[in-house]
């Protein structure tokens, strides 16, 4: 039993903050922003709650998977801003989309929460336990950002992408995957008493690397594949230092890299499956691709997963 990826989507609010406008907010400029993050600009949502970015995102996906919401049977969905306590966002985006039948819950796992999700739906179809699966990553960061925090607000964006898979008898469009968590580094990115996000910089910057880059390698060896086999990284935009670190260290030259941290900043478990929907629709995927998923965040959590899309 394989996993095909059906279609993607994506949402991402209207209204754009910039860096300019954080220069009137904060003490920063956007020459810092840009030079150590390559961030030039972020969305922010309003009106929208996290649900309602999920519904936009799923419905597109759902669309352009040719599938309708009534014949998924299971929604996977990542986040670290739910709507509420509970119940799940997935439970709330299940309402919204109307469709029973079928079972939601959500994943938390901070940036690494959409390959989280991605790697548990893939089990549950290889399992031969479900068909089709709506896996979701959608953040509303705004709502917790610290917007007197210079050192973290200038990073993070909402946003929420979306991903329909199912099963296939043609070979898994996932070739390999593995998850990591850390739970001693839990203090270098975390949401304080108040909820707001706390992050130390500099310790998570060398920790993503060294972290990406091992089990980038581990999924490569586990299909089989060289470095050189990779068409395309999709990696978490969280900063362009460290996807063109990580490409380095991986011997992958930036032309195989894909980012648009530069309009969107860092929009945790919404920021791969936008970036790879992104990727699709410009022609840098194509069927046959061998594309490398990979994140770090919060918990600390990391994982990598290599597609032949
Ligand atoms: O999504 C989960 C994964 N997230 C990450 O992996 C994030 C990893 N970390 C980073 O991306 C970088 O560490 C940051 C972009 C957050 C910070 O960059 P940095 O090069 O590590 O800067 P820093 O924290 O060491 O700060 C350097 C200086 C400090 O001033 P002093 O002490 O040298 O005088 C900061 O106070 O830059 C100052 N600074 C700022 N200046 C202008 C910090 N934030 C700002 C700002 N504008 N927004």
């Amino acid at each position: 039993m394989g996993t095909k990826i059906l279609g993607t989507g994506i949402y991402l609010p209207e209204k754009t903050l910039t860096n300019a406008d954080l220069e009137a907010m904060v003490d920063t400029s956007d020459e810092w922003i840009t030079t150590r993050t390559g961030i030039k600009e972020r969305r922010i949502a309003k009106e929208e709650s996290a649900t309602d970015m999920a519904l936009e995102a799923s419905l597109q996906a759902l669309r352009n998977a040719q599938v309708e919401a009534k014949d998924i049977d299971l929604v996977v969905l990542a986040t670290l801003t739910p709507d509420k306590r509970f119940p799940s966002t997935a439970c709330l985006l299940q309402a919204s989309l109307g469709v029973k039948n079928l079972f939601s819950f959500d994943i938390s796992a901070a940036c690494s929460g959409f390959l989280y999700a991605l790697d548990l739906a893939d089990a549950y179809i290889k399992a031969g336990k479900v068909e089709r699966i709506l896996v979701v990553g959608v953040e509303k960061l705004s709502e917790i950002v610290d917007w007197e925090d210079r050192s973290t607000c200038v990073l993070f964006g909402d946003g929420a992408g979306a991903m329909v898979i199912s099963s296939s008898q043609d070979e898994s469009d996932v070739l390999a995957s593995k998850m990591y968590s850390d739970g001693e580094f839990w203090n270098i990115l975390y949401a304080d008493k108040c909820g707001y996000i706390r992050m130390k910089g500099k310790e998570l910057f060398k920790l993503a690397v060294r972290s990406m880059e091992s089990v980038c390698k581990e999924v490569i060896q586990m299909a089989g594949l060289g470095t050189e086999d990779v068409d395309l990284v999709v990696p978490h935009q969280a900063n362009i230092r460290i996807i063109n670190s990580l490409a380095d260290k991986l011997g992958i030259p930036k032309e195989k890299v894909f980012s648009n941290i530069e309009r969107y900043g860092n929009t945790s478990a919404a920021s791969i499956p936008i970036a790879f929907h992104e990727a699709l629709s410009a022609g840098r995927i194509k069927r046959g691709d061998t594309v490398l998923l990979t994140a770090m965040g919060g918990g600390l959590t990391w994982g990598a997963t290599l597609l032949r899309y």
